[in-house]
């Protein structure tokens, strides 16, 4: 499958994990890129590993909470490869605490990567999806349709994010631009694997966020995202697909 052809993405978060599965996965199927992440190393295994696949890649090293930093990016993106038809949303941050000791500094930070830093890429971006009918996918998570034991901030975070998709689905839709979630559960990537818990965490709790069949990789989420971005998804605006293995169900 080529649906990406003469197509152009932008992926944030692009250094690891689902980002990384998500510009791979994009490359595969023929789409140029512009990838951004704040961690220079990674970002240039991700970009290498894209032009070996035959994709003309661009990168920008890009903190999506700054907005100088966000409209740097898109400028690069649009003298690199001249359009843009994709945007993919995937930085974000985890922090997992009991919420009675979240500091401030802890929930802002997180709601300005996760939130702030999707919104601010939308609005830079769309100008240019505007001019092409191109599409947005914004990763939020099951932790913003079912709660989330010591993820406070996050879930907010990612609850905000998808409330920011259907409003865009709803605004931009008669103006041919998309705008979808993907939500997925408890994916195997340097975040999930990373991510500390509180001292003596209720396990119980914590089984809730996790699959019902096995533990899956980030491709299992690129390959929804390279869907629903791709003209298989045409017709689907302002959704939001759980990938989380039944954990919702
Ligand atoms: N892994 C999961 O189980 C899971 C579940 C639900 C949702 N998600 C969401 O999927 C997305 C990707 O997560 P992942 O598991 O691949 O995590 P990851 O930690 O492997 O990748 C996240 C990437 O975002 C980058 N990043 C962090 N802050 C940034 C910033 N300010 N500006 C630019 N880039 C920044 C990181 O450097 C990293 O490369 C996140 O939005 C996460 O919340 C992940």
């Amino acid at each position: 499958m080529r649906r990406f052809e003469d197509k152009i993405a932008l992926v944030t978060g692009a250094a690891s994990g689902i980002g990384r599965a998500t510009a791979e996965r994009l490359a595969k199927e023929g789409a140029a890129l512009l990838l951004c992440d704040v961690q220079e190393e990674g970002l240039a295994a991700t970009a290498k590993q894209c032009e070996e696949l035959g994709a003309k890649v661009a990168t920008a090293l890009c903190d999506v909470s700054k907005p100088d930093a966000v409209r740097a990016a898109v400028a690069a993106c649009i003298q690199e490869h001249g359009a843009l038809d994709v945007l993919v949303n995937v930085a974000g941050i985890l922090s997992l605490e009991r919420t009675e000791e979240v500091h401030l500094e802890t929930w802002e930070r997180i709601l300005s990567v996760n939130l702030t830093g999707t919104f601010l890429m939308c609005q830079a971006a769309l100008p240019y999806l505007l001019e092409r009918g191109g599409n947005i996918v914004n990763l939020s998570s099951t932790s913003a349709l079912g709660g989330m034991a010591y993820g406070a901030a996050y879930g907010a975070s990612k609850g905000g994010v998808l409330a920011l998709t259907r409003t865009l689905a709803v605004e931009y839709a008669k103006r041919g631009v998309r705008a979808n979630a993907i939500c997925p559960g408890s994916i195997k990537t340097p975040m999930t694997t990373r991510s500390g818990l509180p001292e003596d965490p209720d396990w119980k709790l914590l089984q809730r966020a996790m699959p019902l069949d096995e533990p899956r990789g980030p491709e299992t989420v690129a390959s929804v995202i390279a869907m629903i971005a791709s003209e298989d998804g045409a017709h689907i605006n302002g959704e939001s697909i759980r990938v989380d293995g039944g954990t919702l169900s």
